[in-house]
């Protein structure tokens, strides 16, 4: 049941079929490319995206606005002491620039950053500061609760490759963006734990997606069943060292993200304050305006209220449920944010090199106006992975009339896949790691 009702609403409407044809050949079958007016369910990404409830938006308008000083960063100081449990941090406008304010104090050189699964951007800024991210997801099969979990095994082996004075510091992502949304259990960060004491390197927890997380640990760790999702949250990052957050994902606002660093590491909370104010602005907004502080600040305490993110959780879980009423392959169980659809066993007859993730991205847009996301061939050239597409649910925001709409959308894709083209790339840009953003394809003949 959703815990909330609509107060303001945004008209969306569903372009004719001539229409989303032209605008899908305009936008060189590329949906990143297409205007957001041209698209009827949006299910591009979770980050931003979502609604704001009143009390978000009462508090924009005591948004202090001072350079220096400000007293919405002190409620937003507050809220995640309270929430998260660190009681010092260094603001930014999102997460990739709390990344860039963490990781370049963090990483040198020839270093190595093993991660559960890195998302693109915390690789990249790894990658940045001249470290190797390697990512160590543990194996897992459909039956098992946290399948996002760190394999600490294999950190150790790479301890023992390269040395763990290389390694100055492990990451956690939850829940695993990159592997599913798949949640990690409150015992697999104490072993991330133990494994980042015995390297002498810094726990860090990429914390984007903690309240959905701890969600999944009251739900299926023994150890805290019955808890409130609120003290899971902040039991569960209680181990950590530091956390970087986009504020656009479990921080229920448009923007804004942070550095937290635990109170005694007093050498790595001013380094990173001091790149914090070279790249996102003074160390009381970071980035953002004081009306996005208060946002964060009420945003962060809603996250964790049961009657949220039970409904959150669930409407990701019920769209996953209406995809498998129609026969399409999906990752089960579903995460945190988003439905994971086999793309490579919906589309069998187009083969990798023809992104068959991509033609049922087309297809969707085509058939019925939704925008979903390749995770496969196009997003990641080259490498041997699943051809995924990722149909991203932004918070508070759709009814089950949209997602019934996707249901049947894919059941009118089925009914014709076999007529369904692959892709070839026409255009792409240098950088091949971003070619999926703003790549054009045309369909094969
Ligand atoms: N870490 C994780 C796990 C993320 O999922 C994201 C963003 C970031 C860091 C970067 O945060 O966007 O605020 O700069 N994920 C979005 C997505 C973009 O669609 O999954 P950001």
């Amino acid at each position: 049941m959703r815990a909330y009702k609509a107060k303001s609403v945004e008209r969306i409407e569903l372009p004719d079929r001539e229409a989303r044809e032209r605008h899908l050949r305009e936008a060189g079958h590329n949906v990143f490319n297409l205007d957001a007016d041209a698209v009827f369910v949006d299910l591009l990404t979770d980050s931003g995206t979502g609604a704001m409830s009143d009390e978000q938006w009462a508090a924009l308008h005591r948004g202090d606005e001072s350079y220096a000083g400000s007293e919405s960063f002190q409620n937003l100081e507050a809220a995640v002491e309270d929430v998260m449990g660190f009681s010092r941090i260094v603001p930014a406008h999102q997460g990739r620039g709390a990344e860039n304010v963490l990781y370049g104090a963090l990483v040198s050189e020839g270093e190595y950053v093993p991660n559960n699964t890195h998302f693109d951007t915390t690789r990249a800024h790894i990658v940045n500061a001249g470290g190797e991210p390697v990512d160590c997801p543990v194996e897992s099969d459909p039956d098992d609760p946290f399948q996002g979990n760190l394999d600490t095994d294999a950190v150790r082996e790479l301890a023992s490759e390269v040395g763990a004075e290389r390694i100055p510091a492990v990451v956690v992502t939850i829940t695993n963006n990159s592997l599913a949304g798949q949640p990690v259990s409150i015992e697999n960060l104490w072993e991330a734990r133990t494994v980042a004491n015995d390297l002498d390197a810094r726990l860090v927890v990429d914390a984007c997606r903690f309240a959905e997380n701890a969600y999944f640990v009251a739900q299926r760790e023994d150890e805290f069943e019955g808890e409130s999702v609120a003290s899971v949250a902040r039991e569960q990052l209680s181990m950590a060292d530091a956390v970087v957050m986009s504020g656009k994902k479990d921080g229920l606002t448009n923007v804004g993200g942070f550095v937290g660093v635990r109170e005694g590491d007093d050498d790595l909370y001013e380094q990173a304050r001091q790149r914090g104010i070279l790249f996102e602005g003074f160390s009381t907004y970071g980035g953002m305006a004081g009306r996005d502080l208060e946002a964060m600040a009420v945003g962060l305490g809603e996250a964790v209220e049961e009657p949220y993110i039970e409904s959150r959780v669930e409407q990701v879980a019920e769209l996953g449920t209406l995809l498998e009423e129609v026969g399409v392959p999906i990752r089960t169980p579903t995460g945190g944010h988003a439905v994971y659809v086999d793309a490579g066993a919906f589309l069998p007859e187009i083969p990798r090199e023809a992104f068959p993730g991509q033609a049922l991205v087309c297809a969707l847009y085509r058939e019925g106006g939704v925008r979903a996301v390749e995770l496969g061939e196009l997003a990641f050239p080259g490498e041997e992975r699943p051809q995924l597409v990722r149909l991203c649910l932004p918070r508070r925001t759709y009814f089950r009339d949209h997602l019934e709409h996707v249901a049947e959308t894919f059941a009118a894709v089925a009914e014709r896949r076999e007529e369904l083209p692959g892709y070839e790339v026409v255009d792409e840009p240098a950088m091949e790691e971003l070619r999926h953003f703003s790549a054009e394809l045309r369909p094969l003949a």
